[in-house]
């Protein structure tokens, strides 16, 4: 295992950002090179622990890219993605050498459908590329990560085999792809067990996991792995990434701070307080609307719209509130006042622009409150304070 690797305590889960990669590979989500820097930038802030740059091989404008985040940014790991192939290897290790902490990221198809598909080759054939090919990473960069992609439709001893040689040809991180978001949580958690007890060397490397997520499962499934032995997770700000996107990261990096009974002292060293800022950041300069009712990020995500629970809320906050807007950098919670409203959440608006009115006023102004915002849907400070005046 690389410095880099070992020097990492046994219970942090490293978060492999890959919204400048896999996210990038959203459709429509191409951004040019400043805009990555601006983002790399954040998540440097973040502080998230790899930053996935790019795919050097692909186009000289991606190789650019990957060596200016790597020459520029300090404090996570740049990685460049490669296929296993010597040319993308040593354009991946040309972007990334530049940077305080370099590694290469590799990847082959290990799945029958895969091999037999876009190779025409044997499952022997493929283990001797990866093999050397992780051999001619590892003599160029100490910290190497292999992915054998779409594992999650690898048959299991062919991938234990795979897993073991590449640690035993210098392989510091093995990732465990769910490619096609196609697992169930049960059955992604139960691959990862069988890797960390299935291979003899996986004490020799941290093992990863990447989940797509088409079938809204990435998150999920990222948490079984992390809970059966993965100690790195990849995944993208607002889960944007090829077809239905990756793993959110802020989702899963909110159920291991919301939820730590279920992690048993697992923790990341993400600053959750930028998370809002980063995801309209990211969705800005890709294009990428989040939808409202997005988990952790989207607009209504801490908004309580119905009468119940607005009176709930401000009774007590833990009511309708399972974590504080604060912690992802929001200022509070919103409580919009609309048709279903109740008299809690009008009083208490008032309150905030500073209005105090006797029961009298209050029941003259929640009468005609109600019947505007049947015709408006959507009721406004000043809107209320035309209300309170009508009815002094
Ligand atoms: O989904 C996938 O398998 C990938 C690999 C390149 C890691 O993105
Ligand atoms: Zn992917």
């Amino acid at each position: 295992m690389t410095d880099q690797n070992k020097h990492l305590p046994e219970n942090q889960i490293r978060i492999f950002d890959t919204t400048l990669r896999d996210g990038e590979q959203s459709a429509g989500a191409a951004l040019t090179n400043s805009e990555k820097m601006q983002i790399a930038r954040q998540l440097a802030k973040l502080n998230v622990d790899v930053i996935e740059a790019g795919f050097p091989f692909s186009s000289p404008g991606d190789f650019e890219s990957v060596r200016q985040i790597a020459a520029e940014i300090e404090g996570p790991i740049i990685a460049g993605l490669a296929r296993t192939m010597p040319e993308d290897i040593n354009a991946a290790w040309d972007a990334v050498k530049v940077a305080k902490k370099p590694r290469i990221h590799t990847f082959i198809a290990t799945s029958d459908i895969h091999i037999q598909a876009k190779f025409k080759k044997t499952r022997e054939e493929i283990l001797n590329v990866a093999t050397d090919m992780v051999t001619l990473a590892a003599s160029k960069c100490s910290d190497v990560e292999f992915s054998a992609e779409d594992a999650g439709r690898t048959e299991p001893f062919f991938l234990y085999k795979v897993v073991e040689s590449v640690i035993d040809a210098g392989a510091t991180t093995v990732n465990i792809p769910d490619t096609v978001g196609y697992t169930i949580p049960d059955e992604f958690g139960r691959l990862i067990k069988g890797i960390m007890t299935n291979v003899p060397n996986v004490d020799q490397a941290i093992i990863s996991v990447h989940c797509h997520n088409d079938l809204g499962l990435a998150v999920a499934n990222s948490i079984a792995g992390i809970q059966n032995g993965a100690r790195q997770v990849e995944c993208t700000i607002n889960g944007i990434g090829e077809r239905a996107g990756n793993a959110a990261m802020e989702e899963l990096v909110m159920a291991l701070k919301v939820r730590p009974q279920y992690f048993e002292g697992l923790y990341t060293n993400i600053t959750t307080e930028h998370f809002y800022e980063t995801s309209q950041m990211v969705s800005d300069l890709t294009s990428l609307t989040v939808q409202h009712n997005k988990a952790v990020v989207g607009s209504n995500a801490f908004a309580h719209e119905s009468g119940i629970h607005q009176d709930g809320f401000l009774k007590g906050r833990d009511t309708y509130e399972i974590m504080r807007p604060e912690w992802i950098g929001l200022s509070g919670a919103k409580l919009p006042l609309g048709p279903r409203s109740g008299r809690a959440a009008v009083r208490a608006r008032l309150t905030r622009i500073g209005i105090e009115p006797t029961n009298e006023q209050m029941i003259a102004i929640f009468e005609a409150f109600k019947k505007l915002a049947d015709e408006k849907k959507r009721i406004e400070d000043d809107d209320l304070k035309m209300l309170y005046k009508k009815a002094l």
